[in-house]
């Protein structure tokens, strides 16, 4: 395979609550505080924070509810062997598809002229159901790398604001698809345990040095804001519903209700780990109430303190927002608690 900037890295999607841009004040957080040898990114989202700490520790256990989330963890970190000449000709097939020659398809029915151009909707939905068909002809890795790669593809030309709560009406959709590859991660030596648990459950299985705490902190359910890349990744072709066509909901997070604090106590006090790295962030006082922080910060300090000395760092970041919501004065809170050291 081509080893050339095309190809997507891990980082280039659009994601609410990514943790890209604060990257390098994380890293160098938990490269001081934290020493040990197994990571874990326990609300992984996009895979960033695991992607930069790959050089400072040996094992990894990387984890998030969603099926388009865990598709891109396999496509980027599963330690097989692919051919890079074969998807190359898998590329070229899908480049030069022609919507004229395509037939409607479930993608093009529902989201056509909507989140994608018809014409492009045609040409997703024809991958989608072309890489289901090959996976007798592939082999597992190559399997996930065409998925993450069409997932990381049509986010890119997707008519939205960054996320699937809506789409952008009224206007002509200009981003056209194009195909194009990820870039796997060969990370010889290194162990990667890859999940798709709620975290609550996972943290009674498992045994970790640092963990890496990230949930949501207010009422937008993850599996609502990227429906569209969970029922592309999963391909089951469920009915559709309302303006912004969203499936019966799944995945549905309880960090994202009132009962956050009860969960995020439970998920602390269970976790068999060394250290726990927390990021918070001050959308409490904002002005629309989706966005209203269910856990406050005081909440969050009272709960690691139970566990372990913690330590507080503070960061000025400006963060995605849809628009409604003003962040003035946005603080990134990042804790580090040694647990059972008082
Ligand atoms: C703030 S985002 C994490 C962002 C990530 N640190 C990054 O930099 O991309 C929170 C993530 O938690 C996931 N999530 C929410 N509730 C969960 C649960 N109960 N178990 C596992 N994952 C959950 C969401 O799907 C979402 O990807």
């Amino acid at each position: 395979m081509r080893e050339d900037e095309d190809l997507f890295d891990i980082n280039n999607r659009r994601y609410t609550g990514s943790k890209y841009k604060l990257i390098d004040w994380i890293k160098n957080l938990i490269e001081e505080n934290c020493p040990g040898n197994v990571f874990c990114d326990i609300f992984a989202g996009t895979g960033v924070v695991t992607d930069s700490v790959l050089d400072i520790y040996n094992k990894f256990i990387i984890n998030d509810f969603l099926y388009s989330n865990e598709v891109i963890y396999k496509g980027f970190y599963l330690q097989e062997d692919f051919n890079g000449d074969r998807l190359e000709a898998y590329k070229e097939k899908y480049t030069l598809l022609n919507p004229d020659n395509l037939e409607e398809n479930y993608v093009s029915i529902n989201y056509g002229d909507k989140f994608f151009r018809n014409e492009d909707a045609k040409i997703i939905g024809f991958i989608r159901e072309d890489i289901e068909n090959e996976k007798s002809s592939i082999n597992e890795k190559e399997y996930y790398i065409l998925l993450a790669s069409l997932i990381y593809s049509l986010d890119k030309a997707a008519n939205t604001v960054g996320h699937y709560d809506a789409y952008i009406k009224n206007k002509e959709i200009k981003t056209k698809f194009n195909f194009e590859l990820i870039m796997p991660k060969k990370l010889p030596n290194k162990a990667i345990h890859i999940y798709r648990r709620d975290a609550n459950e996972l943290a009674n299985e498992i045994e970790t040095d640092v963990t890496f705490i990230d949930p949501p902190y207010n009422s937008r359910q993850y599996s609502r804001f990227y429906h569209v890349l969970e029922n592309i990744a999963q391909w089951k072709k469920p009915d559709l519903y309302g303006i912004a066509l969203k499936p019966e909901p799944e995945n549905m997070s309880e960090y994202c209700k009132t009962a956050a604090p009860i969960v995020l106590k439970d998920l602390i006090l269970k976790l068999k780990t060394k250290y726990i790295v927390l990021t918070y962030n001050n959308t409490y006082n904002s002005k629309s109430s989706s966005s209203k922080n269910k856990i406050t910060l005081e909440e969050i300090e009272e709960i690691l303190n139970e566990v372990g000395k913690t330590k507080k760092f503070e960061k000025s970041h400006q963060f995605f927002n849809a628009g409604k919501t003003e962040f003035s004065n946005h603080k990134e809170y990042l804790f580090i608690t040694e647990v059972g050291e008082k």
